[in-house]
C-alpha cells in the first residue's frame, strides 16, 4: 500500500489566521491563495505491517516520535486518520521538499497536502477534490488550498463538524501574473503560525476588527481575480497582509516575523511603485516577501531586488498545477 504525490505551495492572497476550532482545524474567516509553480514536497507513504512503528523521514532526517513537532502534527493527524479509516498498519513517510522548510514558505501546506493525497491513494480511499481538501485540512489549514491549481478559496464554513470548510478553485489561469518570491532569512520560525495564531485570538484587541473587514476584502479580491484586475488584486492583497501583521505584532506577547531586510523590501516596493513600477507585497508567517507583479514587469523587479543587499534568493513563480499522484516513490 505505497503510493507518492507531488504538492505545491501556496500563498494566501487573504490570509487564514485564527480557528473556531482547534481539534478540526476550522478557520475564523474564508482565504484566498495562489498554488505556486515549482516549490513543491514530494512524498511517498507505504502502509505495512512489516514496520513495528510510523517512521516519518522529513528532507533526509528522521523525526522522531517524541519531539513536539512530530506529536502536534504528524503524529496528530495519523490519528486522524487511523480512527476515521480504521487503520491498524504502521506507515513510513518520507518527504523532501525543494525550498527552506519552517521559513514562511508555506511548508506545512505543501507538505499536509501531498501527505493526504499519497494516503488518498495508498489507502484507496476515493475521496474527491472536496473531499480530500477537508482531510487535508485537519493537518494543517491552509493545505486545503494546496489540492487545487491556480487561484483558489477556502471557504470557512458554518457547520461544528467542518463538512462545509474546504476550498474550491477560483480560476485556473492568469497566465501573467507573476510572485517573486524574495528569501531573507533560512532558519526556522520560532513562533509556528499554530500557536502564534491561538495566541492572536485570544490577546490581540484587533481581532475583531480584521473579522469585520475581511468579508470585503474576500469579496473584492474575488472580484478582481474573476476579472483579472491585477491592481485590485494586488492592492487588497497586501492590505489585508498588513492587517494580519498589525495583529500579529499587537498580540501578547508580541509576534514579530519581519527582518530588516523584510522591512527593506518593503519600502523598496513602495517608493519603486510610486515611481511607476506597479507590484504589492504580501508577507506570511516569515521574513520572506513575496512580491506581486505582472510579467511585464518581472525584469525590473528582479533587477531592484537583487540591488537590496541581504536577500539569500530570488524566486519568480507562476500560478501551478495543484496536489497530484505520481509514479517516482522515495523509496
Ligand atoms: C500566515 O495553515 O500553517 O500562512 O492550520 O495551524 O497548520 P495550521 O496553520 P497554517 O497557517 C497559515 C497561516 C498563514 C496564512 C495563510 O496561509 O492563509
Amino acid at each position: 500500500m505505497k503510493a507518492s504525490s507531488i504538492s505545491p505551495i501556496n500563498i494566501a492572497l487573504i490570509k487564514y489566521w485564527g480557528k473556531r476550532d482547534q481539534g478540526l482545524i476550522l478557520p475564523y474567516n474564508s482565504s484566498i491563495s495562489m498554488t505556486v509553480d515549482g516549490l513543491y514536497v514530494h512524498t511517498t507513504v507505504d502502509f505495512d505491517n512489516k514496520y513495528t512503528e510510523d517512521i516519518f523521514i522529513l528532507n533526509d532526517k528522521e523525526i522522531a516520535q517524541e519531539s513536539e513537532e512530530y506529536k502536534k502534527y504528524i503524529g496528530r493527524f495519523l490519528n486522524i486518520i487511523r480512527e476515521k479509516y480504521n487503520i491498524d498498519s504502521k506507515i513510513k513517510i518520507v518527504s523532501k521538499g525543494n525550498f527552506p522548510a519552517s521559513a514562511g514558505l508555506a511548508s506545512s501546506a505543501s507538505g499536509f497536502s501531498a501527505l493526504s493525497t499519497a494516503i488518498n491513494s495508498a489507502l484507496s480511499l476515493n475521496l474527491d477534490k472536496k473531499e480530500l481538501s477537508i482531510l487535508s485540512r485537519q493537518g494543517s489549514g491552509s493545505s486545503a488550498r494546496s489540492i487545487y491549481s491556480g487561484f483558489v478559496e477556502w471557504k470557512k464554513g458554518e457547520k461544528a463538524d467542518g463538512s462545509d470548510s474546504y476550498a474550491e478553485q477560483i480560476i485556473n489561469d492568469w497566465p501573467d501574473f507573476r510572485m517573486v518570491i524574495c528569501v531573507t532569512a533560512e532558519e526556522e520560525k520560532k513562533v509556528k503560525s499554530r500557536a502564534g495564531m491561538a495566541q492572536s485570538v485570544s490577546t490581540s484587541p484587533m481581532y475583531s476588527e480584521w473579522l469585520l473587514s475581511i468579508e470585503d476584502d474576500l469579496k473584492k479580491t474575488k472580484k478582481g481575480i474573476k476579472e483579472k484586475n491585477f491592481s485590485i488584486v494586488g492592492k487588497t492583497a497586501e492590505e489585508n497582509c498588513l492587517k494580519m501583521h498589525a495583529i500579529m505584532m499587537t498580540t501578547k506577547p508580541s509576534i514579530i516575523y519581519w527582518n530588516n531586510i523584510t522591512v527593506k523590501i518593503i519600502q523598496s516596493i513602495i517608493d519603486w511603485r510610486e515611481n511607476g513600477l506597479e507590484s504589492y507585497f504580501t508577507i506570511d508567517a516569515g521574513p520572506q516577501v513575496k512580491i506581486l507583479c505582472t510579467e511585464n514587469s518581472v525584469k525590473e523587479i528582479v533587477k531592484n531586488c537583487k540591488k537590496i543587499e541581504g536577500i539569500k534568493n530570488i524566486i519568480v513563480a507562476k500560478p501551478g498545477e495543484g496536489s497530484k499522484i505520481v509514479s517516482k516513490h522515495l523509496f
